[in-house]
């Protein structure tokens, strides 16, 4: 892998993070499938075009896309995680996809070729460098003059009825963690449209389009799946870990939390409300 500058995530998603997706991984998969399709709807994917997928996780999206790009075209899955990635060869392998292939890397330094791809993509995987914009300018490297990027990321939390009210349930346990400065990065740190802007502006992306993107987030099969994945994997999770709170509180908490999400279990989901940016820009031709 190339160096990275982004340390901490990198640590976060080669260890308990990347075990974490790892674990809800099919969950994630059919939740965040109407995300990415919304992503690829808006990028008008073409036949034979050629695509880079950031921060691809397990590679959902990028063998989605492979189908639309077909046999002409390719994609290249790129994740800093090791052991996402050998999930995601993995099922490259057994699926023997062609057009696909994976490199484990920091996107905001990997040696991409310059010029390769038509497109870069994201679901919900740009929202982690340390430096945005130096990652930004390499992704905008590989495009060719004309690519374009389009990528997918949260609002901020209180937009997020599956955030506020898991961290609302949770800090009446436990306390929750300082939230994260306005330049930090994280899984809301695209929150601000306008911070987004300049990124890809300073970045020397054009034509940028932030349009929001609300629709119901099914975060669970049942009440018992939703309550694990927000208190293992979901924004509070953190707060929980870091607290040591013992066996009995997280037991409370659990409880707590599966009344509070009941209204919203419709029988084959626990679905709430999700508000997202779907992003678009474009290199100069
Ligand atoms: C929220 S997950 C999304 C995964 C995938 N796009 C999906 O929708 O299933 C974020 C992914 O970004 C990856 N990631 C974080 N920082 C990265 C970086 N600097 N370069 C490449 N990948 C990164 C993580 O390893 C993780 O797989």
């Amino acid at each position: 892998m190339s160096s990275t500058a982004n340390t901490d995530m990198s640590e976060f998603w080669n260890g308990e993070g990347g075990e974490k997706w790892l674990r809800f991984q099919q969950t994630i998969d059919a939740s965040l499938l109407p995300f990415g399709r919304k992503v690829m709807a808006a990028a008008g994917i073409l036949s034979g075009e050629r695509v880079l997928d950031v921060g691809c996780g397990c590679g959902d999206t990028s063998f989605d896309m492979a189908r639309l790009v077909g046999s002409s075209g390719r994609v290249l899955g790129v994740d800093i995680s090791e052991p996402i990635l050998a999930h995601a060869t993995a099922r490259a392998m057994s699926i023997a996809e062609k057009n696909v292939t994976f490199e484990r890397g920091d996107a905001q330094l990997h040696g991409f070729d310059a010029a390769a791809f038509d497109l870069v993509f994201s679901r919900f995987g740009v929202m982690f460098f340390d430096d945005p914009r130096a990652a930004f300018n390499n992704l905008r490297a590989a495009l060719r003059p004309g690519g374009r990027a389009a990528f997918i990321c949260w609002r901020p939390a209180k937009e997020n009825e599956w955030v506020s009210k898991s961290l609302e349930v949770v800090s009446r346990h436990v306390p929750l963690l300082d939230p994260p400065g306005p330049e930090d990065p994280g899984p809301m740190s695209f929150g601000d449209p306008e911070r987004v802007t300049r990124i890809l502006t300073a970045s020397g992306f054009s034509t940028i389009e932030v349009n929001s993107f609300d629709t119901p987030f099914t975060i669970g099969k049942n009440l018992d799946e939703a309550v694990a994945f927000l208190t293992q994997m979901g924004p509070a999770s953190g707060a929980i870990a870091q607290s040591g709170a013992n066996e009995m509180v997280k037991s409370t908490i659990a409880a707590d939390l599966s009344d509070a999400l009941a209204p919203y279990n419709t029988g084959v989901g626990v679905t709430m409300d999700a508000a997202t940016w779907i992003v678009t820009a474009q290199k100069a031709a």
